[in-house]
């Protein structure tokens, strides 16, 4: 017998559907993202306590059993994960449920008669099997795992194409017979298609994958919402695959890319890795004291934050060194590109844990024209979105992207440990032009150098 009667089991969906919808718009805008992500959490704990009080459930213990392993797993691993690691346990989190919504669709298919419904059993469980094995990909990827470059073996279009017709053909014969032998034979084709798609895709590419995924596991759900007859999955599935499928446009396009180029380019022969040389032509290095004093005198500061102030964790120290700048009369700003380290909003998220104002930061369209009458532009830990080769250099992987202009400043101070390139794996010129100088050390590291320079200015 459930404890909640239909009508309030409506009512508790709709609550956790609002809340769904409330949680986006708060992710909108990193002042209410905090708050947007604790409504959607809300909504989640809303909706799963109304499925377990409203459906006439069987094995309770077993289902306790697995919410606590799951919980076990989950909290300790989200609580331990580095912010730079995040795109990883995102990917991972997107593919199980993408995995969990094929085995449900599975399960259901002795219980549908419909074809309606097995033909949303089949899609659920093609589409949510591609998910989970392309996440898997997507996991050894950003782990280094597996090669970050596009992984391709001979006659691969090929058996890409036998593959899709091989689903095609066995979801037909699921529709029509409701076989589970066919049903087996998609959930393998389904993981197989999963490697296949995202095998070929570069490093670089991969953030922009995952969020492809993350939007068919939510079209997964959905149709999983249409063979359970569950209005919320149906509503949920259906908004991530819709903000999911935003997001991905959205970053391909701050990348100066196609989606079809980033999932096929590599079968065209199309470079989406790279070279890792590192050229031994000469650049200038500096000191901490130095640049303390380049800074120290200058009017206008521009801070470029890139991946390397994420793995350095210097995020406290670059916004301690510009309010000490700020504190001399100097008008400090911080630039913003898009994709800047591994994840949409990485260095948004970044500078507000350290508190650096919401005003301080300058979008890349807002700020290119300013670089002119910038003194100084400190790139701490960032590569390929100062890199000019983004402009000039055609054929090159990261051709077509928006860069900072940081070239047209006055000077120009890197922080970085070594002259290796970075993500995209390609050498940046403006290394070696007589306005750069070079920083070497640990990102956080040097700015505690440069801060305790300043202030004994
Ligand atoms: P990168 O080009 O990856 O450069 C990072 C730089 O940080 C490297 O040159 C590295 O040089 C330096 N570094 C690493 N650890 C450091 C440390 N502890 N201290 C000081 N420096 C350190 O980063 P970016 O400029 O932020 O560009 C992001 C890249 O990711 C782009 O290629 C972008 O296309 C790609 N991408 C991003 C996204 C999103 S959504 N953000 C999505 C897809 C792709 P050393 O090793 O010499 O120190």
């Amino acid at each position: 017998m459930s404890l909640l009667t239909p009508e309030w089991t409506a009512l508790l969906y709709l609550v956790a559907a609002v809340c769904f919808i409330l949680a986006l718009k708060g992710l909108s805008s990193p002042k209410t993202a905090r708050r947007g992500n604790a409504i959607g959490a809300a909504g989640a704990l809303v909706a799963v306590i109304t499925v377990f009080f409203s459906a006439r459930l069987e094995n309770i213990p077993l289902i306790l059993a697995a919410i606590a392993v799951g919980s076990a797993i989950a909290v300790p691993v989200a609580r331990r994960v580095q912010m730079t690691q995040m795109p990883q346990l995102v990917a991972l989190f997107n593919g199980v449920g993408g995995g969990a919504a094929a085995l449900v669709a599975a399960l259901e298919l002795s219980h549908s008669e419909d074809s309606w419904v097995r033909l949303a059993v089949v899609f659920t469980m093609l589409v949510g099997a591609v998910s989970f094995a392309g996440s898997a990909v997507t996991v050894g990827k950003l782990q280094e795992l597996i090669s970050t470059r596009p992984l391709l073996f001979p006659g691969m279009p090929w058996v890409m194409g036998a593959v899709m017709l091989g689903a095609v053909v066995s979801g037909a014969l699921v529709v029509l017979s409701g076989s589970v032998g066919w049903s087996l034979a998609l959930l393998g084709l389904g993981l197989a298609a999963g490697l296949l798609l995202v095998l070929p895709v570069g490093g670089a590419d991969v953030p922009i994958v995952i969020s492809l995924l993350n939007a068919f596991t939510g079209l997964a759900v959905a149709a999983s919402g249409v063979v359970l007859g569950n209005v919320l999955l149906l509503v949920a599935g259906t908004l991530v695959g819709a903000s999911g499928t935003i997001l991905t446009k959205v970053m391909a396009s701050a990348m100066g890319r196609g989606v079809t180029g980033i999932m096929f380019g590599a079968f065209k022969g199309g470079s989406t890795a790279g070279s890792t040389a590192v050229s031994d032509r000469p650049v200038r290095s500096s000191s901490p004291e130095d640049v303390a004093v380049q800074l120290g005198y200058a009017q206008r500061v521009v801070i470029v934050p890139g991946y390397g102030l994420a793995v350095a964790q210097g995020q406290h120290t670059v916004a301690e060194l510009a309010t000490a700048l700020a504190d001399r009369g100097i008008d400090v700003v911080f630039a913003i590109h898009p994709v800047a380290g591994r994840m949409p909003g990485h260095m948004n998220v970044l500078l507000a844990e350290a508190d650096v104002p919401y005003e301080s930061l300058r979008e890349l369209a807002e700020i290119n024209p300013e670089f002119a009458n910038t003194d100084i532009v400190l790139v701490v830990g960032a590569n390929d979105v100062v890199n000019p080769a983004a402009k000039s250099s055609p054929g090159s992987p990261i051709y077509g992207m928006p860069i900072l202009d940081v070239v047209q400043a006055q000077q120009v101070v890197f922080l970085k440990r070594s002259m290796r390139p970075g993500f995209a794996g390609i050498e940046n010129d403006l290394l070696h032009d007589p306005k750069t100088t070079l920083l070497f050390g640990d990102a956080k590291d040097s700015l505690s150098k440069v801060l305790g320079a300043v202030k004994a200015l």
